[in-house]
């Protein structure tokens, strides 16, 4: 591939679920660019070379195979690849902090540290740097200073284009985005370099659905954008535990409230807990911000969404205790789905992790299912996996089982033929839908004892 047949050479630092996907789509539907994709870890980069992706994303392949070889490269070599690009986007990992001051909450910057140190090292020119991973608003005040403080005479113009993609949507979130945020500085420079990324993104996206703005308002907007998602979340599973006193049923409350345009239907489906490595990573940190800037009353409001989230996953799992005599010890229960969310393999702060972990304390025998991630979760939980059994196949996985939950809505599970498992499991048989996916009429019917989210147990005694 002659570099010079191409009008900009990009470059992306981070070859995870964001730098992956992301940078697929840019070189699918931008021909007349040279997409450059590394990361320091080789094994996801040489898996990104092969048919066998690193991340299970519906999609993802036959988009990554429609540019691979022509203008999609992934690489192991990140100097080569900054020395040689004019705009770098960033999408390294950027963690909750687990030592030092702020702890708990604040975002870890280390990846994000060593890769504008990186980048100061291997420039020989000027450069445009997008934020393509989620920060706390003004890092790249911080990240202009470092860039800029190089002594080569380079000049580095750091923008903001954060990433809303959801994983299992991220290839049509990607080709059809409700939005573009591009987030610059005001000055000449500033402006030039967002006409840039405007000039990638308008490829294949309408100009209308791209919002440009001031650094700080972009890099806020995102943390902001999540938080109000996982608000939601936490607002209609606080409301399910009332809807458990009060037999009042969430999917009626859910769709009651959601017609009215101003509420809207989104993210109203109560469930076990919000999971994944975003919604409370990225709470966590706005919280730790409110903090820094002395805004105590604002962040204890938005911690609350996360603690929400950690109370509904414990009620799920200790109301399975409770149903099943107050012990589980050795009993066999089953895990339907370990992944946070159903089309992706991926476990990051999945609530099946506490799940599994509560179960096993409480000695259960337990066995997880799952079609994607029984890598991850054999990972996730290594201290223990030794005493889990993993089993793909849900209908092995339930021979002689006291009680099935689920953990994840994958598809499959909604039809999987339940009188035939009722008939292998030991009884009385259990049921503890944490997505409220099933059919719980029928369920009943066959003899399933059954437990939704914030609907009435239909229980044989
Ligand atoms: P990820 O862990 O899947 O990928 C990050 C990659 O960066 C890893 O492969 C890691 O090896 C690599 N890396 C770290 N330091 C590096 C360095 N110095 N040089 C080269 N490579 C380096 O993470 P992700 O899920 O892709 O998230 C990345 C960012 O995007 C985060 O800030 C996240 O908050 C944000 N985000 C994630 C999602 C999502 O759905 N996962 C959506 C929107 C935004
Ligand atoms: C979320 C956002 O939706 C994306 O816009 C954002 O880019 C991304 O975080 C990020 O910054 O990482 P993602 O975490 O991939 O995307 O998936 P979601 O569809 O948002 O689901 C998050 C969690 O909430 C899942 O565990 C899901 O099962 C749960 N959820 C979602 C509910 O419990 N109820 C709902 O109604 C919706």
């Amino acid at each position: 591939m002659a570099k010079k047949q191409f009008k900009k050479r990009i470059g992306c630092i981070g070859a995870g679920y964001v730098g992956g996907p992301t940078m697929a789509v840019i070189a699918a539907q931008c021909p007349d660019y040279l997409v450059t994709v590394v990361d320091i870890n080789e094994k996801k980069i040489s898996a990104w070379k092969t048919d066998d992706l690193p991340i299970f994303e519906p999609g993802l392949l036959d988009i990554v195979k429609k540019a691979r070889g022509k203008n999609l490269v992934f690489s192991s070599d990140v100097d080569a690849t900054i020395r040689d690009s004019d705009i770098l986007f960033v999408s390294v990992n950027t963690p909750t902090k687990t030592f030092g001051e702020g702890a708990g909450k604040a975002a870890d910057l280390q990846y994000w540290e060593a890769t504008a140190r990186n980048i100061i090292k291997a420039s020989d020119s000027d450069k445009i740097i997008v934020e393509k991973s989620t920060l706390p608003v003004r890092t790249a005040d911080a990240m202009d200073r470092i860039l800029n403080a190089n002594k080569k005479g380079i000049h580095f113009e750091v923008l903001s284009n954060p990433e809303f993609l959801a994983e299992g949507t991220a290839i049509k979130d990607l080709l059809h985005p409700e939005r573009v945020l591009i987030g610059s500085r005001e000055t000449r420079r500033g402006l030039e370099a967002r006409q840039e990324i405007v000039d990638i993104y308008t490829n294949w996206v309408d100009r209308s659905r791209i919002i440009t703005s001031n650094v700080w308002s972009a890099e806020l907007s995102k943390l902001v954008a999540n938080a109000f998602l996982a608000q939601r979340i936490s607002s209609i599973n606080s409301i399910s535990a009332l809807c458990e006193k009060t037999e009042a049923d969430i999917s009626d409350v859910s769709y009651a409230i959601g017609t009215d345009r101003r509420i809207g239907p989104e993210f109203l489906d109560s469930s076990v807990g919000f999971g994944g490595s975003c919604f409370k990573k990225d709470i966590l940190n706005l919280v730790y911000i409110c903090e820094h800037y002395g805004l105590s009353e604002v962040a204890q409001y938005w911690e609350s969404v996360v603690r929400m989230n950690e109370y509904q996953i414990r009620r799920f799992v200790n109301a399975m205790v409770q149903a099943m005599f107050s012990t589980v010890a050795r009993k066999k229960i089953v895990l339907l789905g370990f992944a946070f969310k159903a089309d992706t393999g991926d476990t990051r702060e999945s609530p099946a992790i506490y799940v599994a972990r509560k179960l096993m304390d409480e000695q259960a025998n337990l066995v997880i299912s799952d079609p994607q991630a029984l890598e991850n979760a054999r990972l996730d939980l290594r201290e223990i996996a030794a005493g889990v059994e993993f089993e793909k196949d849900p209908y092995k996985a339930a021979k002689g089982a006291h009680a099935l939950a689920v953990m994840t809505e994958w598809q499959e599970y909604k039809n999987l033929d339940f009188k035939k498992i009722f008939m292998g499991m030991e009884k009385p048989a259990f049921i503890f839908d944490g997505r409220n996916i099933l059919d719980h009429k029928l369920l009943f019917e066959i003899g399933f004892n059954v437990y939704p989210v914030g609907k009435p147990a239909m229980s044989h005694f």
